[in-house]
């Protein structure tokens, strides 16, 4: 497995209310949360870009969500969406003081076709929609320079076709590293 972006090349200091959202992922039995080294580099993603407007498909309990938020800076926004509304209330009741932050609560198919005015810097893709379906919807959502990422990738049986869909597609430069859960970065390329 690639060693490349390895733990120590990260900033790994654990987010605001990891550890509580960590605590009730488990009791809620949620078993789909994203990993620490996933989470660390969302938030150097984020952190890269002043006032980012982000997008996460797959709120879940808010794991990600929670590293997303820490690198955004004050000017930052983040929308998440998710169409249970269970799960998404771990990371409401712990994220929702947030100003920064917006909970959608729908299925994610509709979203990304009901908002195609809108623009983001980053994009976590980590639901169906957006990944496996209405793919275009969600790439269209990408600003210039902006970033896509998805994330358990690590092989599977219709994994290669997905990335080799993405790699084929001619704006967008596509990373894709069997590190973390598998990792796949695309940057959609200016006009
Ligand atoms: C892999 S989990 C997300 C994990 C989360 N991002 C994290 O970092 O821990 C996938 C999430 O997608 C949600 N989901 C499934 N189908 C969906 C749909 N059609 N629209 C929106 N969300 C959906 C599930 O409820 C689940 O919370």
């Amino acid at each position: 497995m690639s060693n490349f972006p390895d733990r120590k090349s990260l900033d790994m200091t654990p987010p605001p209310h990891l550890e509580d959202i960590t605590v009730a992922t488990e009791t809620l039995g949620f078993d789909m949360a994203s990993i620490p080294t996933t989470g660390a580099l969302l938030r150097t993603l984020a952190r890269a870009k002043p006032a980012a407007n982000v997008l996460e498909l797959g709120t879940g309990t808010g794991m990600a969500t929670c590293w997303l938020l820490d690198g955004l800076d004050a000017d930052g926004h983040l929308v998440t969406v998710d169409i249970d509304p269970v799960v998404q209330q771990v990371a409401k009741i712990n994220l929702g003081y947030d100003p920064r932050i917006n909970f959608v609560e729908q299925d994610g198919s509709e979203f990304l076709q009901n908002t195609q005015t809108l623009r983001f810097d980053l994009i976590f893709a980590d639901a169906l929609p957006g990944k496996f379906s209405e793919l275009d919807e969600a790439l269209s959502l990408l600003a210039d320079n902006g970033v896509y990422v998805c994330d358990d990738l690590l092989p599977q049986e219709n994994w290669p076709v997905y990335i080799e869909t993405m790699r084929a597609r001619p704006e967008l430069e596509v990373e894709f590293w069997e590190w973390s859960s598998g990792i796949l970065l695309a940057r959609k390329t200016a006009a």
